[in-house]
């Protein structure tokens, strides 16, 4: 199919803006970006080798320097022409050089994504620095998407959409079918409707293995009167959707139709949750609220949801131990789930965007129960 519209463009300078506001919170001349996700969300370059250093004052960009490999040289000029390209396999430690180089002073690195060794091989180059940790910072502007992103994912989540409903169509789900042809024939149909990748591993679960929240695909058949759990995402743009669904095949039983009804009302409270300055533990309670009074708490063994986006996990964490509150334009999965060990078990789970009138959802697919005849 053809490419799919790219909507707004990205705004990489208004995001390196953000960050040298924050590094100047942070007390750091620069910031030495080492994540490859990160270094995407700056500059736009998806090379699988670079750093990126950004000077906390530099707002004429003259000092900002991406260095990456031999293998880049084209792809940074095409990705990022507004900075200046440094080509050095050794990316890090030839970024740190440079930092020597112009007598930086305070420079924080990624201390939640640098290894032990990295940092030992920092000092070495580190001439007249102060290598000062730092953590975070990149993905605290991550949390909130702007029109482009917002795109990327309302796109991915339509391939996931449209994918299942073709699966559906099909006959895709059907007494006998293995839960592996299952998990393939959706991800076939993802590529299909626009997907540049698989978003996670599939997750098919028939019957009792419905009752393992991240449950392989197996050869497992399905059989009329399981509970079929289908969790999966699309990837377009470089954004990830998330979405799971729970269907009956042939006949729910009252036992089903309870489970069922209970998440959907513990996803629902979560939904309504949503909303700017809300803190993130206070929307777990409230679709956990409705589980543990029907006397099920127990058995929603994870946390609500995540933040979604250029990773599939991302900030923020919705969960009882969850920090912080939430902000327009903050992407998240709503994702309550029930499970019976040796029984079954019902999760149901969307995508959706913090907005102050109402949270924005992006996976339209139905959450009725879906009895699959
Ligand atoms: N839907 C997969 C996950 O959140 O881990
Ligand atoms: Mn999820």
């Amino acid at each position: 199919m053809a490419d799919h519209d790219p909507g707004p463009r990205p705004t990489y300078a208004l995001r390196r803006a953000a960050l040298r506001d924050l590094l100047v919170e942070n007390r750091v001349d620069a910031l030495l970006v080492t994540d490859l996700i990160n270094i995407r969300y700056l500059t736009g370059f998806t090379g699988s080798n670079a750093a990126l250093l950004v000077y906390a004052w530099d707002t004429t960009e003259d000092r900002t320097v991406i260095c990456t490999d031999g293998r880049y040289r084209t792809q940074v000029a095409e990705q990022s022409p507004d900075l200046r390209a440094e080509i050095n396999r050794a990316s890090a430690r030839r970024v740190v050089e440079i930092a020597g180089e112009w007598q930086t002073g305070r420079v924080g690195f990624e201390s939640h994504i640098v290894t032990v060794e990295q940092h030992r091989a920092f000092l070495a180059q580190a001439t007249g620095l102060d290598l000062v940790p730092v953590s975070g910072l990149v993905e605290q502007l991550r949390m909130v998407k702007d029109a482009f992103e917002v795109h990327q994912l309302a796109a991915a989540c339509t391939a996931a959409d449209t994918a299942l409903a073709a699966l559906l169509e099909r006959g895709g789900l059907r007494p006998g079918r293995t839960e592996r042809q299952v998990a393939r024939e959706l991800e076939w149909l993802m590529f299909e409707h626009g997907a540049e990748a698989v978003a996670f591993e599939t997750i098919v679960a028939t019957g009792v293995n419905s009752a393992v929240p991240h449950h392989r695909p197996t050869g497992a058949e399905l059989a009329t009167g399981d509970f079929v759990k289908i969790d999966f995402g699309a990837v377009v743009g470089g954004y990830h959707s998330d979405m799971t669904r729970t269907f009956v095949l042939g006949h729910a039983s009252d036992w089903q139709r309870e489970i069922y009804d209970l998440v959907l009302r513990a996803q629902r409270a979560g939904r309504e949750a949503l909303a700017p300055g809300v803190a993130t533990k206070a929307v777990d309670a409230a679709s956990r609220a409705v589980i543990e009074e029907a006397g099920y708490g127990e058995l929603f063994v994870h946390g609500l949801g995540h933040g979604v986006g250029l990773r599939i996990h991302e900030a923020p964490g919705i969960a009882k131990t969850g920090t912080g509150t939430l902000l327009d334009g903050v992407a998240v999965t709503v994702e309550p789930g029930v499970y019976f060990p040796g029984r079954g078990g019902v999760r149901i789970e969307d995508t959706l965007v913090v907005r102050k009138g109402g949270p924005e959802l992006l996976t339209h697919t139905s959450k009725d129960l879906t009895v699959v005849d």
